[in-house]
């Protein structure tokens, strides 16, 4: 009798919480642009009208933090997975995996290698997985062949498409007979101008501006297309950009000999695997070699960087402090730019907003995880997402409580839905938004502290098994 009153409880309870997040379904689209390298504050370098517009429409968040390394694979792989870079696979842009014994770097064709893929499922699988379609216009990765599959849509990767062709493909996809509801849209600038001007230079002004056209250019073709107002478009980034200079530069054949190991990836995170045998040597002698270096075995790399378990990471790292540069010797190409730096700093940081039904309007939220885009994107998409390292808790607020939801506060017979709507008067119904997930939560707590004294009075011999089975994905949180 107590457990069947107690199974009741818990149904009320998940329906509560589950219909107040709930989207319509004409409104679980979402477009993801990614201009590569925009750092947060070039929107404050120049005018960028249009970025302006979809903040003052939509939602902007100031400071993002991305995942380390602060390059360009291992974030993008990121956004579609919700996973730190040892977790999904792809730590950094130049890779070696011992036990595959296989290289990985974006200057070949190595990057079409699944193997170096399937550590994780992006978001296009899962959002496949679940009966929809998606469609990709040079996202990274999209073009390789993960779990056997690839986007319904996708482009093959050619940088010389221009931006407004990769426009064309998406809102033909979005708007065919069989339309995608989850579309990938990325752009090379304005980090490929960033790495050659450095971003202190006056000349990075018109490549922000360009970008801010191109950004007008697919507002405008969305609205043609009458889709701006019902999918959600999401605007980031996977990285900044800092200022490097000549003077700034750490030698490393000062400090080692070129026999003695293996370069795997350069700067400003040099990825060094030591020749059988000379891992001390290595290590001594660069462990103090230069103030702006910092070096770690692999056991001792920052658990806040959560880069350590993945054998794609090497025995050693070297980490450069901010616009230093790890080059071999001065003949070894350098940039005026870079990025890959920590991610704690500002200067590593990208843009990132949103706009659309879901999203709340002129709302500003000081910081967030990059890791927490993939709860939302599943959310928007209303798929069950993979097992991940964000929170859709941490970015609820930037969701719209005007966006008709199903609410028990707002009960309307179904088939009035569709047409509802969104309401004017914000304060009424997050207040009323507020109140539904409140109680729904206090309603699963006292289910869960009724249910315990159950257990424990009822099934005393039961409680070690049901104590570690749910102490476990607690203590790896
Ligand atoms: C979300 O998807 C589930 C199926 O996975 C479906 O039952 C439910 O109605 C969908 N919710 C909305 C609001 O479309
Ligand atoms: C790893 O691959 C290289 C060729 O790329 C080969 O020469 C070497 O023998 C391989 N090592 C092992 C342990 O298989
Ligand atoms: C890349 O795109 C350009 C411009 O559309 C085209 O001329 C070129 O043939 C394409 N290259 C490949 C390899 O498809
Ligand atoms: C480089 O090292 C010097 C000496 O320790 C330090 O004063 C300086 O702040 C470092 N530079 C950066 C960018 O951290
Ligand atoms: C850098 O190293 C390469 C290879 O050892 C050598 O050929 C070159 O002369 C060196 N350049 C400088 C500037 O030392
Ligand atoms: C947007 O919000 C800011 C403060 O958060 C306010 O000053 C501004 O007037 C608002 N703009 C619009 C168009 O609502
Ligand atoms: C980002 O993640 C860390 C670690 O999980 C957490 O402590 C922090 O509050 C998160 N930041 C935001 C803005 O949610
Ligand atoms: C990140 O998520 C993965 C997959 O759920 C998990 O295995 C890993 O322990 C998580 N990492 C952290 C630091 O929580
Ligand atoms: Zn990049």
């Amino acid at each position: 009798m107590t457990s069947k009153f107690l199974w009741v409880c818990f149904l009320l309870a998940a329906l509560t919480l589950a219909k107040t997040y709930s989207l319509q379904p004409d409104q679980q689209k979402v477009l993801l642009v990614s201009f590569d390298g925009f750092r947060w504050d070039y929107l404050y370098r120049v005018p960028t009208p249009h970025f302006h517009y979809v903040m003052k429409h939509g939602v902007h968040v100031k400071q993002v933090t991305n995942i380390f390394i602060t390059k360009t694979y291992p974030n993008h792989y990121t956004l579609v997975t919700g996973l730190f870079a040892e977790n999904h696979g792809i730590v950094a842009n130049d890779m070696f995996d011992p036990i595959l014994n296989k290289s990985f770097s974006l200057d070949n064709m190595d990057i079409y290698d699944s193997e170096f893929w399937e550590e994780a499922t992006p978001i296009w699988i899962t959002n496949q997985r679940a009966g929809h379609t998606s469609g990709a216009a040079m996202w990274p990765g999209t073009d390789v062949k993960i779990h056997e599959s690839f986007p319904t849509h996708y482009l093959p990767y050619n940088e010389s498409v221009s931006f407004e062709e990769r426009v064309a493909k998406i809102i033909e996809w979005f708007t065919s007979k069989e339309p995608i509801n989850l579309g990938l849209l990325y752009w090379e600038e304005p980090d490929d101008m960033g790495h050659h001007l450095g971003p202190d230079s006056p000349l990075m002004g018109p490549v922000i501006s360009d970008t801010d056209h191109k950004l007008g250019y697919l507002i405008q073709m969305l609205k043609k297309a009458k889709l701006w107002n019902v999918l959600n478009l999401i605007i980031t980034s996977d990285h900044g950009m800092t200022q490097c200079s000549e003077e700034r530069v750490i030698e490393l054949d000062q400090y080692l000999d070129r026999d003695h190991y293996t370069l795997i990836d350069q700067s400003p995170v040099a990825a060094i695997l030591p020749k059988e045998g000379k891992f001390d040597e290595v290590y001594e002698a660069l462990a103090h070699a230069h103030p702006n270096l910092t070096v770690y075995k692999k056991e001792e790399i920052p658990e806040r960087w959560h880069y350590r378990y993945n054998s794609r990471i090497q025995p050693i790292i070297a980490v450069a402090d901010n616009g230093w540069y790890v080059l071999r010797n001065k003949s070894d190409d350098f940039l005026l730019g870079n990025h890959g730096y920590d991610n704690a700093l500002a200067e590593m940081h990208p843009i990132f907003l949103a706009h659309g039904p879901a999203f709340r309007k002129n709302f500003t939220r000081e910081a967030m995880n990059s890791t927490d885009l993939y709860p939302l994107l599943c959310h928007l998409l209303n798929i069950t997402g993979m097992p991940h390292n964000g929170s859709l808790r941490n970015v609820q607020d930037l969701l719209s409580s005007t966006a008709p939801r199903a609410s028990p506060y707002t009960q309307s017979p179904p088939f009035l839905r569709g047409g509802v709507k969104p309401r004017e008067n914000e304060q009424e119904e997050s207040y009323a938004y507020f109140l539904g997930v409140s109680l729904g939560a206090i309603i699963v707590i006292v289910f869960l502290i009724t249910f315990t004294k159950h257990l424990i009075r009822s099934q005393i011999p039961a409680l070690p098994d049901f104590q570690s089975e749910i102490s476990q994905p607690l203590l790896q949180a």
